[in-house]
């Protein structure tokens, strides 16, 4: 693992983002990747169809996962 911030775009679309990072709105305010997510990695959504922006909630996958 090289140091310091690794971005890795995925091909259906989502943006994971792993090492520290301030992600922050247009406005300069702080978003806190939603609770239970795997500290020091986030995944952003490329594709524009998550609920959830700007994270990925898996939206781009149009098969469901099995529980
Ligand atoms: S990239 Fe996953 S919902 Fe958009």
């Amino acid at each position: 693992m090289p140091d310091g911030v690794v971005v890795t775009v995925k091909a259906k679309g989502s943006i994971v983002i792993e090492g520290p990072i301030d992600l922050r709105d247009q406005d300069g305010n702080p978003i806190q990747p939603p609770p239970g997510k795997k500290p020091g990695s986030i995944k952003l959504c490329g594709c524009g169809l998550s609920l959830s922006k700007p994270f990925c909630d898996g939206s781009h996958n149009p098969t469901p996962r099995a529980p």
